[in-house]
């Protein structure tokens, strides 16, 4: 690399200074053994910068983002603030992130690790050897649409949020999901409630557009949302790539996470056009009723990691990554969240610790 890549730490809440704790361990390791170096600045957003500044994307942050190539965010959220207005909470935080940085695509995979495949609530027959990766539209949709709250010159009180989605919002995402599709089993899956919305039937004919002028080797399937959540959990081998809006894909891919036996293992990222930093996070919360024991699981977080330097085009590094994590469990450690009855389980330090040498013997 010619530049120092920078990146931009936002630990958050909750779980989320412990487990940045170990991606941060994890990003010195490849450092010190790759003669790399990253510029890494931290930031405050969420709760924590609620309660530091009175805003949870202080303009502070804003600047930062601008800053920087990349920002690994850990978790937000709480108890704490959780009968603040809507457009103060924690979350409201992080849409206006994604939307600062027009971070449109969320791009979330949901492997199954093997040695892990008796964790999850399915029968093991029904989730090997899964590998599905959910394309989720993350600036538009019902979470932005207008108008939103309270409905005026109501009999009752009456509260509304919109679900809108413009053509070149569609295109981009789909578009997104086509070019993932490609790179793997050429099978899109678009999930749609076109049997009663109208922008889902808007959704599905700009998609078949799509496909059919500039995509036309992928296998394109529709699927009602209700369907498809069914289908998950019925066979979720059919599934490859699945591209859907804001909702749906914040319901979607909770769903296809425990199918790989814990929402603690899967990592995300949310991408631009790629003029702006990408936002690498776990998928999961901030996890605030086991915050400060130790038992986080502080995989999703290094994967995170993993995804970021891909983005930076250090394909290697992270494949190690990947495999470090991968050997971590096929030698039989677990944390909490994934052991069995009886297992003996590890704290998020000592996870990381391991992953951390297994990733330093492999370099
Ligand atoms: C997610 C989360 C967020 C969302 C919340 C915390 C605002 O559930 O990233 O999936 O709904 O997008
Ligand atoms: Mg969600």
């Amino acid at each position: 690399m010619t530049t120092k890549k920078r990146i931009l730490t936002l630990a958050g809440d909750g779980i989320g200074p412990e487990i940045m704790t170990e991606a941060l361990k994890v990003i010195k390791i490849i450092e010190q053994k790759k003669s790399l170096k990253f510029e890494i600045t931290e930031g405050l957003m969420g709760g924590i910068a609620i309660d530091n500044t009175g805003s949870a994307l202080p303009k502070e942050t804003i600047t930062q983002l601008k800053e920087v190539d990349a920002v690994l965010l850990a978790a937000i959220g709480g108890p704490k603030w959780e009968n603040l207005p809507q457009n103060q909470k924690p979350e409201a935080g992080l849409l206006a992130l994604r939307k600062e940085l027009e971070a449109f695509a969320n791009l979330r995979p949901a492997k199954v690790f093997s040695c892990l495949a008796d964790s999850s609530s399915l029968k093991r027959e029904i989730i090997e050897g899964i590998d599905i990766l959910v394309v989720r539209e993350l600036t538009g949709g019902i979470y932005f649409g207008l108008p939103r709250g309270e409905v005026k010159n109501t009999k009752e009180k009456t509260y509304a949020n919109t679900a809108v989605y413009s053509e070149s919002e569609i295109r981009r995402i789909v578009v997104c999901a086509c070019k993932e599709a490609m790179k793997r089993k050429k099978k899109l899956c678009s999930v749609d409630k076109a049997n009663v919305l109208e922008v889902s039937q808007f959704w599905r004919d700009i998609t078949i557009e799509i496909i059919k002028n500039d995509y036309s080797d992928l296998e394109l399937s529709h699927m009602y949302v209700d369907n498809a959540a069914m289908q998950l959990i019925r066979n979720p081998k059919q599934f490859d790539v699945i591209v859907t809006s804001n909702l749906f894909g914040d319901i979607i891919s909770d769903e296809a996470s425990m199918l790989t036996g814990s929402i603690g293992l899967l990592p995300s990222a949310s991408l631009g056009d790629g003029s702006k930093a990408g936002i690498f996070e776990p998928i999961h919360g901030s996890a605030p009723d086991i915050a400060g024991t130790g038992k986080a699981n502080p995989i999703a977080m290094i994967l995170s990691v993993s995804m970021l330097l891909e983005n930076f085009g250090l394909i290697n590094e992270a494949k190690a990554i990947e495999k470090a994590v991968e050997l971590t469990l096929n030698n039989g450690h677990r944390t909490a969240d994934i052991a069995q009855t009886g297992e003996k389980t590890l704290n998020t330090t000592e996870m990381g610790n391991i992953i951390c040498r297994n990733l330093t013997d492999s370099l």
